[in-house]
């Protein structure tokens, strides 16, 4: 019998993450990757992990199988709005709320705001899954681009004149993809913006710990207090497997947000968060953020030293101060999608950079990662990948 499956409206404008098609490609045997965004395994904290599991099944046996409230469980939230309040951002544990991963408050934030038709800024480019997170609720992206000291607000500011949007998106700490980190200046405008139009500004920060080199710039969320949603993460702190994140909004949202995720998915994992809590409440999360700094910052220096020594003229690239991604630039003019390719055959892979773009596309850039290779494996991929861009610029 044929079936005439009628799909909601939210559906038709979803396609499946292009990032998901190439990572296919790239995960060929011998192919260097540099297409994921995926965080060393070989710096799991494998070891640690299990002694906290097995601790949390002999403490807590059946409650921490059990189903647990919406909210999270209360002494991580508790340690979450401790360490929020040392960077600063005055919060309690009633301010904080476990989600999924923070993909999931992506989606709730998405669901709370937004409307068929409802404006929303992004960066140009930006976060690909928080554009496939909002396009559920069918919005209008408007781009913004960015500099080297992230989004320039003149352009939100007319757009928000023009078009009364209903939320701004930022990443505002070595953003996925370009690996930028806005300036101290553009942070404290924006929050002046958001104050001054009465719009909520999102800033999704999963990077914000990861900084290798540089000054700690403040989190947006300190300098505009309740004007700011901040959205937190464990996925690159600890796993990505276990899917702990967080969300940071002030008591009328939380209201809102509570009830939306218990119609997602009642709460988060009562397992994992009690796993994530009885590994960081020993102490082990600085150590292991320290540890992750040292390597990172190694293989990102790789990574630059070997396009330095390797890309042709009329390259250029980004050099974030921690995160895990660079973008590259190639001339104006050449395609980083039709090159991708050429570079499987050479057996390296990265992601091009038209999917980040809500709009406007530039096709002549791309994504590397450097979190998941060894300096040894980056130099050698980069190498292969100059040689593609040499033959064919
Ligand atoms: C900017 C940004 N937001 C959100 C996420 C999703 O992270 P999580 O694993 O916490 O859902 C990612 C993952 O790469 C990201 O780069």
């Amino acid at each position: 019998m044929y079936l005439n499956w009628i799909f909601s409206e939210r559906t038709w404008e979803m396609k499946s993450s292009a990032i998901r098609e190439i990572l296919k490609i790239t995960e060929l045997p011998d192919v260097i990757s540099f297409a994921g965004g995926l965080p060393a395994p070989e710096l799991f904290p494998v070891d640690e992990l299990k002694e906290a599991c097995e601790s949390v099944l002999t403490k807590f046996g059946p409650r921490s199988l059990q189903y647990s409230i919406t909210l999270g469980y209360p002494p991580l939230r508790k340690f979450l709005a401790e360490r929020l309040s040392k960077r600063g951002i005055k919060v309690g544990f009633e301010d904080v709320m476990i989600t999924a991963g923070s993909q999931q408050g992506l989606d709730l934030v998405g669901k709370a705001f937004l409307d068929r038709g409802s404006f929303v800024i992004v960066e140009n480019p930006t976060y690909l899954g928080a554009l496939h997170a909002f396009k559920a609720y069918n919005p209008h992206f408007i781009t913004v681009e960015m500099d080297e000291e992230g989004m320039i607000l003149e352009q939100v500011e007319e757009h928000i004149k023009k078009s009364k949007p209903r939320l701004i998106y930022a990443v505002s700490n070595f953003q996925n993809p370009s690996g930028i980190t806005m300036s101290k200046k553009r942070r404290e405008r924006l929050v002046e913006l958001a104050k001054e139009y009465y719009i909520p500004v999102i800033d999704d920060n999963p990077y914000g710990e990861l900084r290798f080199k540089g000054e700690d710039l403040p989190y947006l969320k300190e300098l505009g207090g309740d004007w700011i949603i901040e959205l937190g993460t464990f996925s690159k702190l600890i796993s990505p497997g276990l899917r702990i994140g967080w969300i940071v909004v002030s008591k009328e949202v939380m209201g809102v947000f509570e009830k939306l995720k218990q119609g997602a998915d009642l709460h988060t994992s009562t397992f994992a968060q009690h796993m994530i809590y009885e590994y960081v409440k020993n102490g082990n999360l600085d150590r292991h953020i320290e540890l992750l700094k040292k390597e990172y910052s190694k293989r990102r220096d790789a990574m630059i030293s070997a396009l330095k020594k390797y890309c042709p003229e009329g390259v250029r690239w980004t050099e974030p101060e921690g995160g895990l991604f660079l973008w590259v630039f190639l001339p104006e003019g050449v395609s980083a999608t039709g090159l991708l390719d050429k570079a499987v055959e050479r057996k390296v892979a990265y992601v091009p950079g038209k999917p980040f773009f809500a709009k406007e596309d530039k096709d002549n850039t791309l994504r590397l990662n450097f979190s998941n290779a060894s300096c040894e494996k980056i130099e050698e991929g980069i190498k292969r990948l100059a040689q593609v861009f040499k033959e064919y610029l």
